[in-house]
């Protein structure tokens, strides 16, 4: 769950409190009210509102005098300036005073949600560019990508070479492989390193919105679009965008990327003119592209257009030599979060993780030492892993032993390790186990009937 955010509202007039208050919870904000600019700053100190919406007439400290302190107090402070219609001049005085944008009364509900959406979604991405910084930092100082197993290296070798290019790359891997953390990399390799790297998750909007998101768009394209908006293309503009889980782009906005990318320059949605663009271009998939575009799902043309450079990311159970050093690597940030200066990890507890299959690759195995580290704190031992863990690796363990399992049984459990093993690909396990497909179906059937 979230909080909700906080908005001020500082209003003399007691009707205008009420409605705006009334407006902005229904929409989900907590509210803080003020009658007086003085009584603004005093509650602007004690609730650290997301954003300030206040009147410009006020007695006392009026809305100028209360957004100059506001400044004064955080330059980054989100101030919405509310105007009589006869005064529009004096908004312009507050936008250059640095409030982020005006509401002339009387005002439509709409607008005035709308203005004050935009804006809070401003703050989102400022804060977004702030976290990323702060964990670049992070991972500056931890060396952003582990391992030393040979598939990492070669990649890393690859994300080196085309880093300082200007060449669309196109990062494919499992879920959980590390693919977000490799478009950082070549981020923050690059030339263009100084500039944003904003992420786009094109899975995540449906078609109308990831177009606006994109390309940007015009006040009154559509209704809710009270402002205008530069998209996000223009927003990576000397630095990189990275597109992920591309596959899921609808086709004909990928008819429309195609373009965009061809020509450099975006039509926001609902405007007359192109604005040109200079953003880096990497795109992520955790689906195999070119099956995608075999079987119709994805354009060609776009295809080869964002994976002018492949770059694969191995998954973890093809690196498993990282695996030791991943898992101390993880220790060590959740033990330094938790105050344990060294975590130890006992050996069978190092054997039981590296047999493990990883199907949700790095981000599983993380999670997995997060939990290790919260039970058993500065020792790590087979019995704080979780359970899917040890059960993979118990299949072996029961062959070995002079226990009576049937032979059944024992085949049972190793078929059902050999599919884990290949995070579920039953095309895979067969080949593995030397059966056909059809027999590993029958006898996953009777597996499932028998328990
Ligand atoms: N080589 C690595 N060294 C250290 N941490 C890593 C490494 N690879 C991945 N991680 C961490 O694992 C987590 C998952 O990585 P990331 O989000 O980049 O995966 P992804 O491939 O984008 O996954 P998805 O397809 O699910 O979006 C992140 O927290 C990331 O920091
Ligand atoms: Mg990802």
């Amino acid at each position: 769950m979230t909080t909700p955010q906080t908005i001020l509202v500082a209003e003399d007039e007691a009707l205008l409190r009420r409605i705006l208050t009334g407006l902005f919870e229904e929409a989900g904000y907590r509210v803080v009210v003020a009658a007086t600019g003085r009584e603004a700053l005093d509650r602007f100190a004690d609730s650290a509102p997301d954003l300030v919406v206040t009147d410009i007439r006020m007695p006392e400290v009026d809305g100028l005098e209360l957004l100059a302190r506001l400044k004064a107090l955080d330059p980054e402070v989100l101030v919405i300036i509310m105007t009589a219609f006869s005064s529009v001049e004096s908004a312009v005085a507050a936008l250059r005073a640095g409030a982020h944008d005006y509401i002339v009364k009387p005002f439509v509900n709409d607008d005035v949600l709308q203005a004050v959406r935009n804006a809070l979604r401003q703050k989102e991405l400022l804060g977004e560019n702030r976290s990323l910084r702060r964990e670049l930092d992070r991972s500056r100082s931890y060396s952003a990508i582990i391992g030393v197993s040979e598939a990492v290296q070669t990649m890393l070798e690859l994300v080196g070479k085309v880093a300082a290019t200007n060449a669309s790359i196109l990062i494919t891997g499992e879920s959980g492989t590390g693919k977000e953390l490799v478009a950082r990399a070549v981020h923050y390799r690059s030339q263009r390193a100084k500039g944003p790297f904003i992420a786009v998750n094109c899975g995540a909007l449906n078609e109308n919105l990831l177009e606006a998101e994109l390309f940007g768009y015009e006040k009154g394209a559509f209704t809710g679009a009270t402002h205008a908006r530069e998209g996000l293309l223009k927003a990576a503009d000397t630095g990189t965008i990275f597109l992920d889980e591309i596959a899921d782009m609808p086709q004909s906005l990928q008819v429309k990327l195609l373009r965009v990318l061809q020509e450099r320059e975006v039509l926001p949605v609902g405007g007359r003119s192109v604005v040109r663009f200079d953003a880096r271009v990497v795109a992520a998939s955790n689906r195999d592209l070119e099956t995608e575009v075999a079987a119709g799902r994805f354009r060609e043309d776009l295809y080869y257009r964002l994976s002018v450079i492949p770059v694969r990311v191995p998954p973890l159970r093809d690196r498993r030599g990282d695996i030791p050093l991943l898992s101390r690597h993880f220790a060590t940030r959740f033990g330094a979060d938790m105050g344990i200066a060294e975590v130890r990890f006992e050996p069978d507890a190092l054997d039981a993780l590296s047999g493990y299959a990883w199907p949700g690759n790095i981000r599983e195995l993380m999670n997995a030492i997060e939990h290790a580290v919260a039970l058993g704190g500065d020792v790590v031992a087979r019995a704080h892993l979780p359970e899917r863990v040890l059960a993979a690796t118990t299949s072996a363990a029961v062959i070995s032993s002079e226990s009576v399992s049937s032979l059944d049984e024992v085949e049972r459990r190793h078929v059902l390790s050999i599919l884990e093993r290949e995070g579920g690909n039953k095309g895979r396990a067969a080949e593995l186990l030397g059966i056909d497909l059809s027999t590993l179906y029958r006898k996953l059937r009777r597996y499932e009937s028998e328990t």
